[in-house]
């Protein structure tokens, strides 16, 4: 049966960034993949077009899909409208319509972008990192939030971190497992010293740890492991943490990689229903001009076949085209050295296409 997938290409350098995984797919289904593509409207694009940025339209192609292919939503143009209209809340429901609360975001140094780091290279060759972050939660979904007038007479916004015990346990356990499969280090990011949430979070990650004799655990503050990231980045194996804290973290380090238009994503819920998309935003400030970097989005597909389509095969195919035209120097803005040649995003896709 051929299978579907939802493409979502959303606003910004959203087009630019999946049009090229949407021709590495294209590559793909002319050698026998079976897989056809159903385009759709998200964020500020759907918001323009239907005044929603989640319409029922949209719902429905991924209800039917069997995974999404996200590119990137939001922009200053929407960033005055009322929050539920905005670009942002077209992802965040989507997270929360399909449970998708398992985030993985790894982190991976290609020898050959060593040099792209601004650290120094010897500090993350070799790095394998897996940020986990939980996606359905925390202070992104808390209630009560809002902006209101308080007894002083002045406004006052507040948002409210909350982090049942089911949430956390089922994350927690995620963990574990991604570790046995790799290194069997796992390192939960908290606020305990501060945080009531996150007390109750490393209290019920080291519950879960009992399950994983066999998998190390540890924990650490938030912000010393942002400094970790930076001073010693290979001591990590897994990391797992909060939904804001894991934001926060997985930007960081993607600069351990080159740029953050090389970290890809996936979003899976317990039945192995994913979305999958580069960890980055629109980058409004270099939409419409070709100069996106396409691999983070080519990856996430890469990440696609793999979870959700059980084609492992063709995974590697695609992360291995990858590795190719950067052993082959292909570089675009975000990864060139001083003096190196740059490809736009389309050229970057043609390099990729090529390669496989
Ligand atoms: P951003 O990630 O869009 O951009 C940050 C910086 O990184 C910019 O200088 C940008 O040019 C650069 N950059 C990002 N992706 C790149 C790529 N593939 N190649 C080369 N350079 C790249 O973050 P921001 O500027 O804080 O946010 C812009 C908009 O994107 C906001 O509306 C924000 O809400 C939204 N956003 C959306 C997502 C998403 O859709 N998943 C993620 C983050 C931010
Ligand atoms: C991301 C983005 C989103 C988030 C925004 C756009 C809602 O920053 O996917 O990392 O905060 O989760
Ligand atoms: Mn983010």
């Amino acid at each position: 049966m051929t299978k579907k997938i939802a493409v979502l290409a959303g606003d910004g350098i959203g087009p630019e960034i999946t049009a090229q995984a949407v021709r590495v797919l294209d590559v793909l289904v002319r050698d026998g993949l079976e897989v056809q593509t159903e385009s759709a409207l998200v964020g500020g694009a759907a918001f323009d077009a239907k005044g929603d940025p989640l319409p029922d339209e949209t719902l429905k192609v991924c209800e039917s899909a069997q995974a999404i292919l996200f590119g990137a939503v939001g922009g200053p143009a929407y960033d005055a409208l009322p929050r539920s209209s905005r670009p942002e809340q077209g992802l965040l429901r989507l997270r929360k319509h399909f449970d998708l609360f398992a985030n993985l975001r790894p982190a991976l140094v290609y020898p050959e972008l060593a040099e792209a780091s601004p650290l120094k290279p010897d500090l993350v060759a070799g790095l394998d990192l897996l940020i986990l972050r939980e996606l359905t939660g925390d202070i992104y979904f808390g209630k009560p939030r809002g902006i209101h007038v308080n007894d002083a007479g002045e406004r006052e916004g507040f948002d409210t971190m909350r982090y049942s015990e089911s949430e956390i346990r089922r994350i927690a356990r995620w963990a574990f497992e991604a570790a046995r499969k790799r290194n069997r280090r796992v390192c939960s990011v908290d606020k305990a010293n501060v945080l009531e949430t996150t007390q109750l979070w490393r209290d019920v990650v080291t519950e879960v740890a009992r399950d994983y004799p066999d998998v190390e655990l540890s924990h650490m503050y938030v912000d010393n492991a942002a400094m970790q990231l930076i001073r010693r980045p290979l001591q990590f194996d897994v990391i797992v943490t909060g939904n804001m804290f894991g934001d926060i973290l997985s930007d960081a380090a993607s600069m351990l990689t080159g740029s953050i238009g090389m970290l890809p994503s996936a979003s899976l819920n317990a039945s192995g229903f994913g979305m999958y998309e580069p960890i980055h935003g629109s980058a409004p400030d270099i939409a419409g001009t070709n100069r996106a970097n396409p691999l983070a989005t080519i990856l996430s597909l890469a990440m696609l076949l793999r979870y959700s389509l059980d084609q492992e095969a063709a995974a590697v195919r695609v992360e291995q085209a990858v590795r190719k035209v950067l052993a082959a120097g292909a570089r675009t803005a975000d990864i060139a050295r001083p003096g190196e040649k740059v490809l736009g995003c389309s050229e970057m896709g043609d390099a990729v296409v090529a390669a496989l």
